[in-house]
């Protein structure tokens, strides 16, 4: 049984609907008085009516406009700080979430668990910690939208975009694609389960093994050559590829990067497009070679040397 549209599963769901039912009930409001004052008016003024039609008398007129005038300025900068510290509070993720790798494609959410676990059109995902979505599409623009945690993310072709909560709710709730993306847009929806952790990891024990994200990754990297030059045995000059998931990287047109995905699959993809300072743009491209699954599963890799990079 899917949980109904109004039901919220997480804390910023909650801040989100308090914003939503005071912004409602602030222009019930509004409409209201607006409305009252048109049907008193239209009453009072008619035609031939012996109401008294002069002006105000000039104090009173301007305590008036200046009374309106800054009371509603004071409402609208009330809603804008509100809406602005909800929004921005949940822009970055907190350390270390649990991360998920989601692709888009017609009409499909193909969905890899870390240690490699696969769905299609469901997505499974614990309560109680943080869980980002890595998402990218393998052909047209998508868009991930879960209603019951109020999040809504466009999912692009070429590159990665990002959507994490906390899960408080357990339950299993809607997911839909929320962009046009071709005849059977309609039908590109899924299940969201949110399970408390206990019983997430009974269901992830429980699921066909997939294998590990970053072990396949390592195949990947030996079977397409690219151990060949960063091997630090190489005797081609590459960068050395040891803990670069996150670090600072600097290039040979002086700009300095974070190495996150969307720079390692540009790396990967348009080699000549960043160069890395103090070495030659010698690697070939992967474009058409490298497709998406193949991509997150190198990514994986990469970053399980970021993590042993740091123990060292
Ligand atoms: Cu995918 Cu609409």
């Amino acid at each position: 049984m899917i949980s109904g549209f109004a039901s919220g599963a997480s804390a910023y769901a909650g801040q989100w609907d308090r914003l939503f039912f005071v912004l409602l009930a602030l222009s019930a409001v509004i409409s209201a008085v607006v409305f009252a004052l048109v049907v008193g008016f239209s009453i009072r003024y008619r035609r031939g009516s012996s109401a008294k039609r002069g002006l105000l008398p000039g104090v009173i007129r301007n305590e008036l406009e200046f009374g309106w005038t800054s009371a509603t300025a004071f409402v609208f900068i009330f809603i804008f700080w509100w809406a602005a510290v909800v929004q921005l509070k949940n822009i970055v993720p907190p350390n270390n979430p649990y991360e998920i790798h989601v692709v888009a494609k017609q009409w499909m959410w193909k969905v890899q668990q870390p240690n490699g676990v696969r769905e299609i059109g469901e997505l499974h995902a614990p309560t109680g910690s943080p869980v980002e979505l890595i998402m990218s599409s393998e052909d047209v623009i998508h868009s991930m939208f879960l209603p019951s945690l109020r999040l809504k993310q466009d999912v692009l072709p070429g590159r990665y975009t990002y959507l994490w909560f906390t899960g408080q709710k357990p339950g299993v709730y809607h997911l839909f694609c929320a962009e046009f993306c071709g005849t059977e847009h309609s039908r590109m929806i899924g299940k969201f389960v949110l399970m408390s952790p206990a019983d997430f990891g009974r269901w992830l024990a429980a699921q066909p093994l997939g294998a590990d994200l970053a072990k396949e990754g390592a195949a990947l990297f030996r079977s397409l050559g690219c151990s060949g030059c960063h091997a630090a045995s190489s005797a081609v000059h590459a960068p050395d590829l040891n803990g670069v998931y996150g670090r600072q990287v600097k290039l040979s047109d002086g700009r300095t990067v974070i190495a996150d995905e969307a720079y390692l699959r540009d790396s990967i993809l348009l080699p000549e497009k960043d160069i890395v300072a103090g070495f030659e743009p010698i690697m070939p491209s992967f474009r058409g070679i490298v497709n998406d699954d193949q991509m997150i599963k190198l990514m994986a890799y990469l970053r399980s040397l970021a993590t042993e990079g740091e123990r060292q």
